[in-house]
């Protein structure tokens, strides 16, 4: 330990000396002393370093760097169907897309297409006599693409359609959410002087609907493949709208071919269930337009104050913030030459930072909710392990019990400072980098540093607490306060709780125990909602819902993970 503190010294000293050339970060210094007019860009900063004070109930740094976390990805879009988020990107040339349909005609109009086979087999319908048509197609440029994060392609009333809206509409219409037809031809139209070729959007799987599939893709294939003597949704000789199958519980005990469709999506979905989810589609973060941007869209704030996540939507949005939003989004598409944004790989600063914490406070939790008042304090001691691995590379040597002023724990802010700041202080410091952040980019750095702060208090101030009780043999303490083993467990286990809920990562909704080889982790999936399999299918068709007290509403609405089976798969899903 003596060595690794030494180190530590050296190492902060070598940093602390290039902080003369560039503000990089001084440890003991105030981030004010090194941050000029620039900073005041984000002014709404609360820069105490008090470990007490908790986040702003309305901040949403947390929400913005968890859906930034999640995007193209199919486990927490499918966990929070409510997209938050919209972002331009692109397709490169050479992918290929497909679409399943009765007849052999290329589409003349705004269709969907899937970037997995599964998905478009689906829709590819026929009898088993005539077989049914599969088009292959290929990028032939790359396609400029608007991303709708969220479960965006699943027709339900409660929100998911809710950004689609805005962009195309101009405003949230919940009754229209089954109109497919209408909104995919009104967004390709909005897109169209933007030069937007399609959407991506989500259901069992992802899809992009193509606006002409006569620009940007050129055809593979149009295969007559066997239709395995099956008629697609809604049955032989009765071509529907493609997407817009009739979905109901007599789908689901159609016979083992209609199931099995199904469930071959649900399971080309999941491969793209975790980091980093489907890659066909580039997003350019750079121009991300987020509903959680607080300073873009502050009409939303008073509505979600009090509401879980589950329940977040763009209802009363105001219409000036919808104009800003798409103002924004059109000058994303126009701005010539394109705004080339600071260069910072965001995506993979996020991912750092999930690495970094996940599955320890998977640890902490599991090892906190263990204890019994009989082992109390040896489960304290192998908490604090686990805190001081979380932190060591910020435990500065000058750091220790009555090191500082002010309240008990006053003596480990620096820990904080150093450990909240690390991984953004120079983008934010050094001026040349900060000035050639987007405003989307400013986001993501306000996400991150709003989250890595609340994780470094949270962690620090529990660390501390332990170090006072002499539970560090690494930093003893002269008098140490012979703690209550369970109050300080319960403060801690309650701590670590609440951080955990506030972060709400969907790394962490896992099935438990797991899932043997013959099942997978599933969520409720539109169109397969709840026990019951019943689904929100168009207006006047959909069975009856649950009323909301009952066990498979709560389902619907907050999709818990549970294990199926991946063989015979016949059973409800
Ligand atoms: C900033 O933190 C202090 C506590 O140090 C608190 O009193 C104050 O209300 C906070 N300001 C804002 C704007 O949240
Ligand atoms: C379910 O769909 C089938 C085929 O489209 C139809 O015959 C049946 O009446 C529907 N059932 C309900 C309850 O809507
Ligand atoms: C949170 O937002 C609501 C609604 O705008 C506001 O009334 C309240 O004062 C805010 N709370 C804090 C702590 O800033
Ligand atoms: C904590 O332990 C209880 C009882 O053993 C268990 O039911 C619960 O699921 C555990 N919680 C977590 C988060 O592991
Ligand atoms: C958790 O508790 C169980 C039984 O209560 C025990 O067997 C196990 O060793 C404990 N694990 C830890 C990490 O304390």
């Amino acid at each position: 330990m003596h060595q690794a503190a030494i180190l530590g010294v050296i190492l902060v000293s070598t940093l602390c000396s290039k902080a003369t050339q560039i503000p990089f970060f001084a440890v003991d210094s105030p981030r004010t002393a090194v941050c000029n007019s620039h900073c005041a860009r984000s002014a709404s900063k609360n820069d105490s370093w008090d470990l007490n004070v908790k986040p702003n109930v309305n901040a949403t740094g947390h929400l913005v760097f968890e859906t930034v976390s999640s995007f193209l990805q199919h486990w927490p879009n499918t966990r929070y169907r409510n997209g938050h988020n919209i972002i331009p990107g692109t397709v490169p040339v050479g992918t290929l897309l497909y679409h399943g349909r009765g007849d052999s005609n290329l589409p003349t109009v705004p269709e969907w297409t899937a970037t997995d086979p599964e998905h478009s087999y689906m829709f590819c319908r026929g009898s088993s006599e005539t077989g049914c048509w599969h088009l292959t197609l290929v990028t032939s440029r790359p396609l400029r693409v608007l991303y709708f994060d969220g479960s965006s392609a699943a027709k339900m009333k409660d929100g998911p359609m809710d950004t689609q809206d805005i962009v195309g509409w101009g405003e949230v219409l919940p009754d229209r959410y089954f109109e497919e037809r209408k909104r995919v031809v009104d967004l390709c139209d909005w897109g169209k002087p933007l030069g937007i070729d399609g959407y991506v959007r989500m259901e069992m799987d992802f899809e992009i609907v193509v606006c002409d599939f006569t620009a940007g893709v050129e055809i593979v294939s149009m295969a007559n493949l066997a239709s395995q003597g099956r008629g697609g949704p809604g049955g032989p000789g009765r071509p529907r709208p493609s997407d817009v199958p009739a979905f109901n519980d007599s789908l689901l005990t159609n016979g083992p071919f209609e199931t099995a469709a199904f469930f071959d999506v649900i399971h080309s979905g999941s491969r793209h269930n975790r980091y980093p989810g489907d890659r066909r589609i580039k997003l350019d973060l750079t121009q991300l337009i987020s509903f959680y941007d607080i300073a873009l869209v502050p009409s939303l704030v008073a509505r979600r104050l009090n509401l879980e996540r589950w329940d977040h939507r763009l209802l009363g949005i105001t219409p000036a913030d919808v104009a800003a939003v798409r103002a924004r989004l059109t000058q994303a598409y126009t701005t010539s030459p394109p705004q080339p944004g600071s260069g910072v790989d965001w995506d993979t600063l996020f991912k750092v930072l999930v690495d970094r914490y996940d599955d320890r406070f998977e640890m902490v939790r599991y090892v906190l909710n263990n204890s019994t008042s009989h082992d109390a304090l040896v489960t304290a001691k192998n908490a604090m392990s686990l805190f001081r691995v979380m932190l060591q590379p910020y435990i500065l040597h000058t750091a220790t019990p009555g090191s500082g002023s002010g309240t008990d724990n006053a003596w480990a802010t620096p820990v904080f400072k150093f450990c909240a700041t690390s991984h953004t202080e120079y983008i934010r410091n050094s001026p040349t980098l900060f000035s050639k952040l987007t405003p989307s980019e400013e986001l993501l750095l306000n996400a991150v540093e709003e989250t890595n702060r609340e994780i470094c208090r949270v962690v620090v101030h529990t660390w501390a607490d332990g170090v006072a009780a002499g539970l560090d043999d690494a930093l003893p303490v002269d008098k140490p306060i012979h703690p209550d083993g369970d109050a300080l467990m319960g403060r801690w286990k309650a701590d670590i709780e609440r951080l955990m809920a506030w972060l709400d990562w969907s790394v962490w909704t896992k099935c438990r125990p797991e899932c043997s080889f013959e099942e997978m982790c599933y969520l409720p999936t539109w169109p397969f909602m709840g026990k019951r399999g019943y689904g929100d299918g168009p207006p006047g068709r959909r069975p009856e819902r649950p009323d909301s007290s009952s066990a498979d509403d709560d389902e619907y609405l907050r999709p818990q993970p549970r294990c199926v089976r991946r063989l015979e798969p016949y059973t409800k899903l």
